[in-house]
């Protein structure tokens, strides 16, 4: 038996190099599966619940694809159609989905929120995107470096602009497969320091590097990868005029580019704000791999959802 079976997906802090390598493997496994047509129904008869308390456009769609061509079938519940909506208890909706339900996926604002689901769900718990973390991007990421470049550790990721879930994902991740990461961004605006000095943990077992700096130059300096996210994330939207200012030195543009290693690989998880944290021309240049990302959330998690939920 897999030591993913039956496991919640809250944070890649949960899982061991070997076991994110397991994913990582698998998911090349089966986007070659998919590319040659040969199917794979390993989820066939299960059903996945997926809880959006916030919008999303790959998350849904890639868990909701991944799950038929896994032979399954997903379900699209928002908040404002679940009784949660109203103030059911998360023990008794986890409880009641746990009875439908082989896993739920739930992408909402407090990471709490989906540790309580967790921890009253009997069937597998994914975390989809709280405000603290973004797991499923990173694994996918992590598959996209990897095929890219064709290796992981000893790497540097260059990520500019909030500490936010993002930010502390590729802080989990990366120093989890010892890759380097510096993070660079307004002091105030710094990934939270309980992340950081996880990372830094992690970083010490791998033998890799986290540096969080307030100079965008400093952090992209030999890096084989600039990664940059939205400077007002979901829930922060009236923040979003100010925190233009604040983040305006950080953008990924072409001066950005020519400071990190020749060829650089340009990440962002999506949706992009043109002309603010990126330049059209970056997120849509050569070095850009935004889209392969996006497409690698498919294959990562269905990686994810077949371990987790397989038999
Ligand atoms: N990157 C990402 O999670 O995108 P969505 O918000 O569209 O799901
Ligand atoms: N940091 C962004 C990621 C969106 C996929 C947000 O939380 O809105």
């Amino acid at each position: 038996m897999n030591s993913l079976r039956g496991r919640h997906f809250l944070s890649l802090q949960d899982f061991s190099l070997t076991e994110i390598a397991m994913l990582l493997d698998f998911a090349r496994d089966l986007k070659q599966r998919q590319k040659r047509g040969e199917p794979h129904p390993l989820l066939a008869g299960k059903t996945l619940a997926m809880i959006f308390q916030k919008p999303s456009t790959r998350t849904r769609v890639s868990f909701e694809v991944g799950m038929w061509q896994l032979g399954g079938h997903a379900l699209f519940l928002s908040s404002q159609e679940l009784q949660m909506g109203r103030g059911e208890p998360i023990k008794d909706t986890a409880a009641v989905l746990s009875r439908y339900v082989d896993g739920i996926m739930i992408r909402t604002f407090k990471h709490s929120d989906v540790e309580e689901l967790a921890s009253f769900a009997t069937v597998p718990v994914i975390n989809g995107l709280t405000d603290l973390l973004h797991p499923c991007q990173v694994l996918a990421d992590l598959l996209t470096v990897e095929e890219k470049l064709g290796k992981l550790a000893g790497l540097k990721l260059a990520y500019l602009g909030d500490g936010n879930n993002v930010a502390h994902s590729l802080l989990l991740g990366c120093t989890k497969v010892g890759m380097n990461i510096a993070v660079a961004g307004p002091e105030n605006y710094w990934p939270l320091p309980e992340i950081t000095a996880k990372a830094r943990e992690n970083a010490a077992t791998s033998r890799c590097s986290v540096l969080i700096t307030v100079d965008p130059l400093e952090a992209v300096k030999d890096a084989d990868i600039i990664y940059t996210d939205v400077w007002a994330s979901m829930g922060k939207e009236e923040e979003k005029a100010e925190r233009k200012n604040v983040f305006a030195p950080y953008q990924v543009n072409d001066n950005i580019l020519k400071a990190a290693r020749p060829g650089a690989l340009v990440m962002h998880c999506l949706p992009a704000y043109r002309g603010d944290e990126i330049t059209a021309e970056v997120l849509e240049g050569e070095q850009s791999v935004v889209i392969d990302q996006a497409e690698n959330r498919l294959h990562a998690q269905k990686a994810l959802l077949a371990l987790l939920m397989g038999n």
